[in-house]
């Protein structure tokens, strides 16, 4: 296989084109969400395990050369509790192709780094935020800091990272009223709302379906409040979005449970300890760290990640009667 700028695409025999790679940076986190989490947090993985950077940099730089991925997102746990951050997003901003390179935080540390990350290549963030009043946000997260978050969305804002998009998780009886506040709240400000469905992916194994809020109902919430028009999107983009009318606001839902875009999946995800994985749900990893450290050239590198995508299933069946959770709860694997 060649290392030239159009490497041959990582297909997966259902004829997906993979071109999307999450990076989990630690699976540490300074939140304690409850539909992640318990509150005590979790063993984390011991740091050797974890790639170093020039081992994070390596993988990328194998993915961009040689199998054609082109958008990195980084991810955790919290992956701005990674020391260097900025240090890192240089590096991987300088590989060629150059990666589209997006953040998925907490938003806690933001307002202190989002100017460093801006200037150092980061293109845009996602910033996970389920409430905006600040008991319930300290219910939700365990930690009361409501105010760096949105300390953390103006900063990133004003640094020119863009779109600004916040993610939320709706759960009956704990934030489901604040559905259409929370739209209202992005219209205002500039930002691009996303609603998730919440998936069976928290530590405790505590996930409950009647406690999910579904697409249609968080559609019907926001059709109380809002006329929506649906926007463009990207064919492969796992939120439906929609325009709130007569306003440039545009808020998208994620489906993933009730309406799973597995048939259009682009992604592939790497933990901080170097394993590959090719579904959130995924129940088998690629060992690339073992690789890596055992001295493998690219080639070895490029052929273990195509073979990983070989092994890649259809789709999750969540809620179905082979569905099975896998061992890592998601902090773990990285959003
Ligand atoms: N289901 C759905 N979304 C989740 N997130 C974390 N845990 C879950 C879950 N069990 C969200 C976070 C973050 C994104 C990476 O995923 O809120 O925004
Ligand atoms: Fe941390 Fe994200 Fe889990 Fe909340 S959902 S505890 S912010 S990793």
């Amino acid at each position: 296989m060649n290392s030239c700028s159009h490497p041959a695409p990582l297909t997966d025999r259902f004829g997906r084109v993979h071109t999307d790679l999450r990076v989990s940076l630690t699976d540490r986190c300074n939140l304690r969400c409850a539909y992640c989490m318990p509150a005590e947090g979790l063993d984390w993985l011991p740091r050797p395990e974890l790639l170093t950077d020039d081992e994070v940099v390596r993988l990328v730089r194998v993915a961009v050369e040689r199998l054609g991925i082109t958008a990195v997102r980084l991810t955790g746990g919290e992956p701005l509790l990674r020391r260097g951050l900025p240090g890192l997003v240089a590096r991987l901003h300088a590989l060629e192709p150059a990666p589209e390179l997006s953040l998925t935080t907490n938003g806690v540390g933001l307002e202190r780094s989002a100017a460093a990350l801006r200037e150092a290549g980061l293109d845009r963030v996602n910033v996970s935020l389920d409430t905006l009043r600040p008991e319930r946000f300290a219910e939700i997260t365990r930690r009361d800091r409501l105010a760096d978050v949105l300390a953390g969305l103006r900063a990133a804002r004003a640094a020119g990272l863009a779109p600004v998009k916040v993610n939320a998780v709706p759960v009956h009886g704990v934030n489901d009223d604040e559905i259409a506040d929370l739209a209202a709240f992005g219209a205002e400000h500039g930002y691009v709302v996303r609603f998730i469905e919440s998936m069976p992916l928290d530590a405790q194994g505590a996930w409950d379906r009647d406690r999910m809020v579904t697409a249609e109902e968080i559609l019907h919430r926001l059709g109380e409040r809002f006329d929506l028009v649906p926007a463009d999107r990207r064919d492969n983009a796992p939120a439906e979005e929609w325009r709130i009318a007569g306003t440039d606001a545009v808020v998208g839902v994620i489906a993933s449970v009730t309406r799973p875009f597995c048939g259009g999946c682009d992604r592939v995800r790497l933990t901080a300890d170097g394993q590959l994985r090719t579904c959130l749900f995924a129940t088998e990893e690629s060992d690339l760290r073992a690789l890596l450290r055992g001295g493998a050239d690219d080639a070895a590198l490029e052929a273990a990640w195509r073979s990983a995508i070989g092994g890649k299933g259809p789709g999750h069946a969540i809620g179905g009667p082979d569905f099975r959770r896998p061992e890592r709860p998601m902090s773990a694997i990285g959003g």
